[in-house]
Order: C-alpha cells, then structure tokens, then sequence
C-alpha cells in the first residue's frame, strides 16, 4: 500500500497574521468548520490503499501535529521532528530513506499539509493511479491545467503519453516558480502544467536521484536519521547531522533536473491555500462573491475577503480588499497584493 508523507513544516507568511511561525495555517481552521488544514489532509489519506501516515514537521510544532492526528483519530507511523527547517528536499529524503529501509519498492506519497482538495474520491483514485506509474521507477507529478501566469508554481511540460493502463505523461522539462513573461508564456502555449507540489514516488529511485544530483542532501538525511532519537513517539532527528543538508525544495534540487518524472493531470478542485487571494478564490462566497467569517457588516462591498476574531467590522462602498482582524494584528490589504505579505511579514521580523 502507499505510505503518505505529510509535509508540516512551512511556516505560511502569506497568511499573516493569522499564520503564525508558531501557529501557521496547516493548523488553522479557515473557513471550514471541520477542522484544520492539517486534519484535513490526514482524512483524505485514511482509506484502505494507505499505510497508517508519516508527518515530517519542525519540532517546534510537534505537539500541535499530534493534537491534530489525535483529533482525527489516525495513528500515525511516524511523526519525525526537524530540529532546524531545511526545505522539502531534505524532509522527503529522510521519509524516502524510513520508507525503503521498511520495503526496498516502497511507494511514498509526499503531500503538502496546507492544500484543499474538494473531491477526495478522485484524488484517492489517481493516487492509486500514480502509484502504479510510480512502482516503474517512477517520480509521479500531478498536474493542474492552469488558468493564470501565477509565479508561485513550479511549471511542467507535457511530453508523450505513458504505455500501460494508468495512463500519464512523460514529462519534457519543469520549471520552478519561473518569472511573469515566462509564465505568461508557458500559459499561452497550452503544453504546461501547475505543479501540484503531490509526489507520488518510487522511494528507492527518488533516491537514486538525490545520489545523482544533490548527494549532500543524502548524506545529511542518511546521518540525521542515523543519529535520531526516539523521543515519546516522535523520533527526532539529529540536529548537526539534518542542518548540514543544503535548504533546497524538491522541486529545485531534483524535479527541474531528474529523467526519471512522470506526470498525471488531475482535476479535483485542488488549490494552495497560499496567500490571502487563493483563500478566497476557494472559500465559500456570498452573492456578492465576499467571503466573510466572524462578525461582519458589509454595504455595497464586493470580492471582499473579511475575517474578524476580534469585535464587529463592518465596511461600505469596498471592492478586492482582504480585511483580517485578530487580537493583536489587523490586515487591510489589495487583493492583487496578497503575495505581498510574506514582505510584509520580513519587515515586521526586521523590525523585532
Ligand atoms: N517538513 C517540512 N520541512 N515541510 C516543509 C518544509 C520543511 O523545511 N518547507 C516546506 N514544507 C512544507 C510546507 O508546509 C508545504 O506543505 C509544502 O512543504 C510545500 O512547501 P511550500 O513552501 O508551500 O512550497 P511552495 O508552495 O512554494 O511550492 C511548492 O508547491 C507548489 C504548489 O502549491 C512547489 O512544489 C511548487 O512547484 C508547487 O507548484
Ligand atoms: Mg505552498
């Protein structure tokens, strides 16, 4: 069966400041009564193609990370505690590593934390697809047909279709997170894909690769996992060895560089939740496409994005604005400047 990895270590500046480095927003309900991103996550895996989840997640959130199994009742084989943040190519290599040394043709899924998907019967099903792509020595990219130059996606080109019953494509070539000309480009070519940032691996290949084309990588995992502690069920890995590794995503150190990828395209209402405009794109929305959640009066407001935990806020004659109050920060921001916030975010770190 396949063997999710749960990605919980980013630290979601974009949703200042409601995200938080000690609270961030795979821990935060937005707008779904049924709880966190995080739990969210976890429910969509717990059927019967999957092996209990591993939750690779900085150590500073290990008690939250377990709270929040707990609450959705899964038991976990692992939750592995970075004791610093090194980006998702060293998380991945250290679940790849656990994975093989339990079934040398392990198929990992490595699945962001922070993610909505909406139609969960279908992701679980090309995730079953993937993985039988992924069990020929593959590395398995989903792609999302995408609708704008967006610069926070890393782009995948489609190359010819795959033999074999679970279909797929080659892929030509990946991009991460290329600049606005380049998007807009690869958009109106019509061959390229958003990467979804769900990786669907043969884990003793993925490691292959890392040999090939980051092996400081490798051996800073290999050494950190060596080292490890196990700890009141977490297993902590060890800090000198794990802060050696380069701080590199996935997608840089081996997606833009490997032969070995795959893709499938998906369409099941998948979105990154990762800035205060594609919260609201995905939240519900009244009539006059506000998406509102606490106490809120709004006159002749659109496209509004109004968020309150602190007292009433109420707006008139407003258009494309996120308004985010909490009890010590309040964010009044364009909504075609939410990617700003993460800028935000260093000014404020600056000035501390
Ligand atoms: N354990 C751990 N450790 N997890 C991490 C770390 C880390 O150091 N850094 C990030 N993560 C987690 C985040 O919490 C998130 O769930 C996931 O890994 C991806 O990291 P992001 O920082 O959100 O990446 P991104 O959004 O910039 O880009 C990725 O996702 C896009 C789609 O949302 C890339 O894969 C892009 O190519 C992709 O398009
Ligand atoms: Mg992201």
């Amino acid at each position: 069966s396949i063997i999710p990895v749960i990605l919980s270590g980013g630290s979601g500046t974009r949703l200042w400041p409601l995200s938080r480095s000690m609270y961030p927003k795979q821990f935060i309900k937005f707008f779904n009564g049924k709880g966190s991103l995080l739990a969210a996550s976890l429910l969509r895996i717990d059927g019967s193609a999957f092996s209990p989840p591993v939750v690779i997640c900085n150590n500073d959130h290990r008690f939250l990370v377990r709270e929040e199994l707990s609450r959705a009742a899964i038991a976990p084989e692992a939750i592995i505690l970075e004791p610093v943040a090194r980006n998702t190519a060293a998380a991945v290599a250290v679940a790849a590593l656990t994975a093989v040394a339990k079934s040398p043709d392990a198929i990992i899924a490595v699945m962001p934390s922070d993610h909505i998907v909406k139609d969960t019967q279908n992701f679980v099903a090309a995730l079953e697809r993937a993985a039988a792509v992924a069990a020929t020595g593959k590395l398995v990219l989903f792609g999302i047909a995408p609708t704008s130059p967006h610069t926070g996606y890393g782009y995948i080109r489609r190359g010819a279709g795959l033999d074999g019953p679970a279909g797929g494509y080659a892929v030509d070539a990946f991009f991460e997170k290329p600049d606005k000309a380049t998007a807009q480009s690869y958009l109106a070519d019509g061959n390229y894909f958003w990467n979804s940032g769900i990786f669907v691996l043969h884990a003793r290949t993925f490691l292959n690769e890392l040999e090939q084309l980051a092996p400081e990588i490798l051996a800073a995992a290999r050494a950190a996992l060596s080292d490890a502690q196990e700890d009141l069920g977490f297993l902590r890995l060890d800090r000198d060895a794990f802060a050696r590794s380069p701080n590199i995503s996935i997608d840089y150190a081996v997606m833009e560089k490997t032969g070995k990828a795959a893709m499938m395209p998906i369409d099941v209402g998948w979105s990154d939740v990762g800035s205060w405009s594609s919260l609201w794109e995905s939240a519900p929305r009244d009539e006059k496409l506000n998406a509102v959640e606490g106490d809120a009066i709004l006159i002749d407001t659109e496209n509004c994005l109004v968020h309150s935990e602190r007292s009433l806020v109420a707006t008139i004659g407003l258009n494309g604005l996120v308004i985010v109050d909490t009890p010590d920060a309040l964010l009044v921001a364009d909504q075609n400047r939410a990617q700003d916030v993460s800028a935000l975010v260093t000014r404020l770190k600056e000035l501390n």
